[in-house]
């Protein structure tokens, strides 16, 4: 897990807004309280619902993969425009209301210095730290973009992925295999919705019920867990 999520580390500096130089003391001087608030929104959210923490780190994921980690998966649709929130992979993202809440709280300190990027950011750290996983540092000074279109959530990595898609998908961020494996780690929390496997292991095709490729005692752990949910 410490591996893991040191390289959640690698992720933000990977496919953060190229050319911005972060750095750690970013808002010292000018919303010094920012961390302490945005953890603070966390936390509350936290002790009301225990989903929080996976909810914050896979959306954190899936802004850093589409355009770097630029907030662009908090904008919403507006007008003609489908935002990558309303893009098919992201409509199961949730609990958007934490990192509005901590957006509301920075503002009120500080208003206009900090970006949502970094809180997201942020609250993606504090929120693993809550679920029982280590802390790390991040970097802050991160631009909040402006484009945010659904279309481009189809290059997220997809559930019936096979390594070498995965693999292709992550080095297109400049990430490598350690890093895919490394971060795939991320699924230590939270959960998966059954369309996300469920073909894999019902009438996969004309001669395999369940798919060849996966390995038997996961298959059957997923047919039972499936069994179990559907009766
Ligand atoms: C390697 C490529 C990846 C694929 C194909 C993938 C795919 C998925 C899928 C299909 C789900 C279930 C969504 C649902 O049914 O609602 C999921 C959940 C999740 N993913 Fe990934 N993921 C990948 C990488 C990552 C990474 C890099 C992280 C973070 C480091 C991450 C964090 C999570 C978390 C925390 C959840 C649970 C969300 C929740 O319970 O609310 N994933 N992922």
């Amino acid at each position: 897990m410490a591996v893991v999520v040191a390289l959640v580390c690698a992720l933000i500096f990977s496919v953060s807004s190229l050319g911005n130089a972060l750095s750690s003391n970013y808002y010292d001087k000018t919303c010094p309280n920012a961390e302490a608030a945005i953890a603070d929104a966390v936390e509350k959210a936290f002790a009301n619902d225990n989903k929080v923490p996976a909810a914050i780190l896979r959306m954190h994921f899936h802004d850093c993969f589409i355009r770097g980690c630029d907030g662009s998966v908090l904008l919403k649709s507006v007008g003609q425009n489908t935002a990558e929130k309303d893009g098919p992979p992201n409509v199961s993202l949730h609990a958007f209301y934490v990192i509005d809440n901590a957006k509301k709280a920075v503002e009120a300190l500080c208003p206009g210095v900090v970006s949502c990027a970094d809180i997201l950011a942020l609250a993606a750290r504090d929120a693993v730290v809550l679920a029982g996983g280590p802390t790390w540092n991040v970097p802050k000074g991160r631009k909040d973009g402006r484009v945010s279109k659904a279309i481009e959530t189809r290059s997220l990595p997809g559930p019936a992925f096979n390594i070498l898609q995965l693999q292709q998908s992550f080095s297109q961020r400049g990430l490598s295999m350690e890093d895919l494996v490394a971060l795939s780690g991320g699924h230590t929390l939270g959960f998966s919705h059954c369309s996300s496997f469920e073909k894999r292991i019902r009438n996969f095709n004309a001669t395999h019920d369940i798919d060849p490729t996966m390995h038997p005692s996961f298959a059957s752990a997923c047919v039972a867990f499936v069994q179990q949910r559907t009766g």
